[in-house]
């Protein structure tokens, strides 16, 4: 049985935008607020239930938005407050919740703490954000920015070293001084009582540092220390996530996800934990750093699909019944799955994408759509690094230039795994559809053949799987609350599972190849082999007596029993 009282947010399916990609309404080539607002019966016509806005506050955009100048104003390119309220207020009207970026590891060194934190050490604000003396004529420490280059950047005005964990225009905050915590607690309220959905909270669990700052150790070729294990996770962040929601977030009814790179599913049940009173779901990067190197993201490796099963399967039963899962497979930061994964984004791009969607929204947990995955855009290959936006990406070149790298070596990594894999504009229609002006970065060339208004015309697209997919997810608790259990754990190219609830069991078989594989049901343990087709993204489905014949990058439910 379903408790009465279960959250909404465990029905949920979030869509997430990244406003300056999405939908540009006054031709400058940004996208923005009205934009939005323009494709929300589009958004309706999906299903989708919350969106979640990556941050669209007033910045310099070092970081495209990820380096807030002020929390409590709009990004000018982006519109104004009216048109946020009005963002609201029309998303509202169709059941839509909005959930906002919380980026409050760090802020923009324009903000005006920093401005006044790094203008003296006597400045009332000094305390805002991690100075330290140099350690002679070297930084604190050796930490490395996650965007390359040293973690430290020395202040003139006073001689001493701010940490950024990311750009240098990405002071870190401290999270010590409780004066801070308490202007971010002021400034998550203003956002709550407009009425908005929730929190997505970027690198939440890196904001309390072990105050001694050691050293990080210095993997083989390597120039800086990994600073992670003194950050990621630290000594006070239980209590201050407790303390934001003791203190703001239980007097509202929203949903919170925690970013939360580097951790274990031990930690993963300490967050989630209801009990804790933390946050209800956090973004793992397990399953997506399966193709990266052992030291940064940059080294792709094989696709191992057998990786994925087990590092899925063990966030599917670790957290069952004890906490609650983010499932996603795209999002801003990450290149398209469908050009990824062992997928072919060419002749199967369609029963890849439905595939990865199949597979995705059957797991337990709250499923999370990156514009544009819904109809199965594609990674993007830029001919020349002028064409890239990225900080990520353009400092990793530099570095990697200066060190003699061939540029053709960066650029297929950079094709691989770089961020503007995801930010090229939405593909709408057959022209461009995104703005009348000069996109600020280009827009994929695949967009005549791939585009939200082909997918829409044709009832048979990767839309319409997704929009199933959310239908699915109202109609049976099975999905929301079915217990998970991995099948065949080592085929190399199927991924197979059930979901079992009450008298039910649902069985998810997805091809994650081009070759056609013969699967025996009896080694699904099914007691009973009549079975009705849930959802599947071929026509039909191959069975001869009890062996299915599973083709190129398909993927299928079949529920069995009652129900
Ligand atoms: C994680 C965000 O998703 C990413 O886009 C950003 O660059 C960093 N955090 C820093 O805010």
């Amino acid at each position: 049985m379903v408790p009465l009282s279960e959250p909404w947010w465990k029905k949920s399916v979030v869509y997430q935008i990244y406003p300056r990609s999405f939908m540009d309404s006054n031709g400058d080539g940004i996208g923005d607020l009205q934009g939005i607002i323009s494709k929300i019966p589009y958004l309706q016509r999906l299903g989708i239930d919350v969106i979640w806005l990556s941050p669209i506050y007033d910045s310099p955009n070092d970081d495209n938005g990820y380096d807030i100048r002020n929390y409590e104003a709009i990004m000018s390119e982006f519109g104004t407050m009216e048109d946020f309220d009005q963002l609201l207020e029309e998303a509202k009207k169709v059941g839509i919740r909005i959930v906002m970026d919380l980026v409050v590891n760090h802020t923009s060194d324009e903000h005006h703490w920093f401005i006044e934190s790094r203008s003296s050490k006597d400045s009332q604000y000094r305390d805002y954000y991690i100075w330290r003396e140099g350690n002679g004529e070297l930084p604190p420490n050796n930490w490395e920015s996650v965007f390359s280059g040293s973690a430290w950047e020395k202040e003139k005005n006073t001689n001493s070293y701010y940490l950024h964990l990311f750009s240098k225009k990405q002071p870190d905050l401290n999270w010590e001084h409780q004066p801070l915590r308490d202007d971010i607690y002021k400034m998550m309220s203003y956002w709550l009582d407009k009425g908005i959905g929730g929190f997505r909270m970027d690198v939440i669990n890196f904001i309390s540092k072990d105050s001694k700052l050691l050293d990080g150790k210095v993997y083989a070729g390597q120039l800086y220390g990994d600073g992670s294990p003194y950050y990621i996770n630290g000594p006070n962040i239980h209590t201050y996530l407790q303390e934001m929601n003791a203190k703001v977030l239980s007097h509202y009814d929203v949903m919170t996800v925690g970013e939360m790179p580097g951790t274990s599913t031990d930690e993963a049940k300490i967050y989630t934990d209801p009990s804790n009173q933390e946050v209800n779901m956090i973004f793992t990067f397990e399953h997506m750093n399966i193709d990266h190197g052992p030291f940064e993201k940059w080294d792709i490796q094989p696709f191992n699909l057998v990786k994925l099963k087990k590092v899925l399967e063990k966030w599917q039963t670790a957290l069952y019944n004890k906490g609650w899962n983010s499932l996603y497979w795209n999002n801003h930061d990450q290149p398209r799955v469908v050009s990824r994964f062992g997928c072919d984004d060419e002749k199967y791009r369609e029963k890849s994408a439905k595939m990865l969607a199949i597979c995705l929204h059957m797991l337990q947990g709250t499923p999370y759509i990156y514009q544009g995955e819904e109809f199965g855009m594609t990674n993007v290959k830029f001919k020349s690094i002028e064409d890239y936006r990225d900080i990520e990406t353009l400092n990793m070149y530099k570095e990697k230039s200066n060190q003699g790298i061939p540029h053709k070596e960066i650029l297929d990594s950079i094709y691989a795994a770089g961020r503007d894999n995801a930010r090229t504009p939405m593909q709408w229609s057959t022209d461009g559809g995104f703005s009348t002006g000069t996109p600020w970065i280009n827009m994929n060339p695949n967009t005549p053949k791939i585009n939200a208004e082909l997918a829409l015309e044709d009832t048979s697209s990767i839309f319409y799987t997704y929009q199933k997919l959310i239908q699915l997810r109202k109609e049976h608790d099975i999905i929301t609350y079915g217990r998970f259990q991995l099948l065949l754990a080592n085929h190399v190219n199927l991924f197979v599972y059930k979901r079992i609830f009450e008298k039910q069991e649902w069985l998810v078989i997805s091809n994650f190849s081009k070759e056609t594989e013969l699967l025996d049901l009896s080694c699904c343990k099914i007691q009973d082999y009549k079975f009705k087709v849930i959802i599947a993204n071929y026509e039909d489905i191959k069975i001869e007596g009890n062996t299915l014949k599973v083709r190129p990058y398909e993927a299928f439910v079949l529920s069995f029993g009652r129900g």
